[in-house]
């Protein structure tokens, strides 16, 4: 069996492992909230975790990023122990974190948030950046000197993460990318530009709400519920699994609930 192959368990191999997460437990004061999670990511896959809201999604990725209290287990990037650096320490070492809110400088142009994504490098390399970072998202080219808070909210998105892509992280973790988001738009960034980002070798943690739409774009996916992992497969094998429908997604159908 091909070890390059996607649609093989990513725990399989280390090999080409990009972020490798291992019994990680989580959470916020004395209370754990995320318990002996593991997920694996491999360079050039986009993995999601999926699950309901409250699942501990977010609190799994601040406790890579160690916004959360860290209570156990081990994050290894490029298979190096990177378990409880500092934030800073972990961009520059190629971890990109894209939070569901806060994650842009509404009153600063797209200009401004790319060249502050870019403040590790000379302004030479940041324009070289910039331009690899617009390659992703040709749309925020014409819209450079406007202000973010006169995007919309596709455009505002495409700005946090091409902002981030400043540092040319291996690693991008995404949370909740589409929240805001029309059920349209949604779909359209999942399957052009967050897949794109897998394609072009970046391996992307994905967490999701919007669940049928993540899986289909997702070569592995990770379901949380109260904090643990139920269920890991490939996207589309969680998307064709009547149960994981029936309990993930909803029994009206998975529009009803993810849209
Ligand atoms: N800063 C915090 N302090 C205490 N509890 C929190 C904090 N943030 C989230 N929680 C709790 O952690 C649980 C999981 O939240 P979260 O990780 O945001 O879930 P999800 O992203 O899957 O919706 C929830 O019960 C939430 O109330
Ligand atoms: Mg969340």
């Amino acid at each position: 069996m091909p070890t390059s192959s996607a649609d093989q368990a990513p725990v399989a191999t280390h090999a080409r492992s990009a972020l490798s997460i291992r019994g990680v437990t989580a959470g916020y004061g004395d209370a754990a909230i995320v318990h002996d999670v593991d997920v694996e990511v491999r360079h050039g896959q986009v993995v999601a975790v999926v699950g309901p809201n409250g699942a501990g999604k977010s609190t799994l990725l601040k406790a890579i990023l160690g916004i959360a209290r860290w209570m156990g287990g081990r994050v290894e990037l490029n298979g190096k122990d990177v378990t409880g650096l500092p934030l800073q320490q972990l961009a520059r070492l190629g971890i990109g974190y894209v939070p569901q809110i806060e994650d842009v400088f509404e009153a600063l142009r797209v200009r401004e948030n790319l060249d502050m994504g870019g403040y590790l490098f000379s302004h030479r390399e940041r324009a070289v950046r910039m331009e690899k970072a617009l390659d992703f998202f040709p749309q925020l080219r014409s819209k450079l000197n406007r202000f973010v808070e006169t995007l919309s909210g596709g455009e505002r998105k495409m700005t946090a993460i091409a902002r981030v892509l400043m540092l040319d992280p291996a690693v991008l973790l995404l949370d909740e990318p589409t929240a805001g988001l029309s059920p349209e738009l949604s779909r359209a960034v999942l399957e052009e530009q967050i897949k794109a980002l897998g394609e072009h070798g970046k391996a992307v943690l994905l967490v999701e709400q919007k669940a049928v739409a993540a899986l289909g774009i997702a070569d592995w996916a990770y379901m949380m519920v109260q904090g643990r992992v139920v269920m890991s497969a490939r996207g589309v094998d969680v998307l064709g699994n009547p149960e994981m429908r029936e309990i993930f997604l909803g029994a009206k159908g998975p529009e009803d609930r993810t849209a």
